[in-house]
């Protein structure tokens, strides 16, 4: 599923975030930037052991920003480690959720880039319900997208069908209340 915006376009696929051949992929990070389970695990598997390295090196990263690394084994050149909040329905997450789409962007663009991967941040072992955080993630790429204009390819890479089918379902409903030409 692909949608040219201005600005760039928004691909949704089913598969693995290690695997995307892109110029960036998004890592859904803790604060300490260590090693964890998910999709954290996959791109630390995927990256070898110099990705902890380098993360250590950086420290840690509060939630809703982001810090950038080499991708290392990877075929994506750089990881950019985005830390998502965890859910407690304090109505807090919405806005950190989106920063670290936006932040995640920004950097990607900063550095000329033309393709970035990003998993459903925050969906897992953070508990934030699939629905809304679909429709956080989209509309803050789409309105960076439309704002930047950065000529990005932004890929939306999702685990499950059912992931896969919850964020096209919010796309189109983006679609369709016109926030996306
Ligand atoms: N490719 C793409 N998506 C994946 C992959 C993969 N290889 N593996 C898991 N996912 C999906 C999950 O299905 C979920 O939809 O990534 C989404 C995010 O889930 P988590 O990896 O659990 O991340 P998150 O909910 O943000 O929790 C972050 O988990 O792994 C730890 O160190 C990490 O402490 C941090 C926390």
């Amino acid at each position: 599923m692909r949608w040219e915006l201005p600005g760039g376009a928004i691909e949704l696929v089913r598969g693995d975030i290690t695997a995307q051949e892109v110029d960036a992929i998004v890592n859904a990070a803790n604060a300490q930037l260590l090693p964890g389970g998910g999709v954290c695990g996959a791109i630390h598997r995927a990256a070898g052991p110099e990705l902890a390295i380098a993360c250590a090196e950086i420290g840690g990263c509060p939630t809703g920003q982001v810090r950038v690394t080499p991708g290392f084994r990877l075929p994506a050149r750089y990881v950019i480690h985005a830390v998502g909040p965890v859910y407690r329905g304090t109505g807090e997450e919405a806005q950190l959720l989106a920063s670290c789409y936006r932040e995640a962007l920004r950097e990607a663009a900063a550095r000329g880039l033309r393709s970035v991967a990003f998993p459903a941040i925050s969906t897992g072992i953070y508990g934030y319900p699939l629905e809304e955080a679909a429709r956080v993630a989209l509309a803050a790429i789409a309105d960076f997208l439309r704002r930047e204009r950065p000529g990005l390819l932004v890929r939306m890479v999702l685990f499950g069908e059912r992931d896969f089918e919850v964020h096209a379902a919010a796309l189109r409903e983006l679609r369709r209340a016109g926030d996306i030409t």
